[in-house]
């Protein structure tokens, strides 16, 4: 799989990726729908975030969005064609989103988790630290993965 930054031009297909991918999960059509009404994935949000997309054979199959907050990173996409499910793309766009929070100066990388994904998330080192309340009325698990920096060397 090939990870490159989204284009502008892309935010109606990475939208419309989202709901076809939370659409994996047993949620009946209505939940989708609303799901659908709070994707606010414009080619301005696109532009001006640090959103990336995994492609196999010219074909987007997923993406993730990564917002920089200082030493804080917020995973706040990460969405696969259902097609692409279970294969290990998951683990990949995760782990490059892990690289590019820790490149720009991340400690750590925050989430609110889909209750679904949640065994994933814990299979990528993340743990439960808090709750929050979601547009859609649930109450959502925020994760966290502390973002390690590799060894350091004493110039001592
Ligand atoms: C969550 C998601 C990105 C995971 O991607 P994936 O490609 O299926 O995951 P991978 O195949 O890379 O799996 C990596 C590991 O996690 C495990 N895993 C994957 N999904 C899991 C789940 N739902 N529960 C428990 N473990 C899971 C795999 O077994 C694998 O384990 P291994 O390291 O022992 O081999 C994918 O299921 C998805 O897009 N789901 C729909 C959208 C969604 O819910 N996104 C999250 C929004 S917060």
């Amino acid at each position: 799989m090939l990870i490159r930054p989204a284009r502008p031009d892309e935010a109606a297909f990475l939208a419309a990726l989202a709901v076809r991918s939370k659409g994996h999960w047993p949620y009946p059509a209505a939940f989708l729908a609303r799901f659908a009404r709070t994707l606010a994935l414009t080619p301005d949000v696109v532009a001006a975030n640090d959103v990336n997309v995994g492609e196999r054979a010219g074909e987007v199959r997923g993406f993730y969005t990564l917002l920089h907050r200082g030493v804080l990173a917020v995973l706040d996409d990460l969405w696969l064609e259902p097609a692409e499910i279970g294969r290990g793309s998951g683990r990949l766009l995760f782990e490059h989103a892990v690289a590019r929070a820790t490149a720009a100066g991340g400690t750590v990388l925050e989430w609110e988790a889909e209750p679904y994904a949640t065994g994933f998330y814990e299979r990528m080192g993340g743990v439960t630290d808090g709750w929050t309340d979601s547009p859609l009325g649930r109450r959502l698990p925020v994760m966290r993965l502390p973002l390690s920096r590799g060894p350091t060397f004493s110039t001592v």
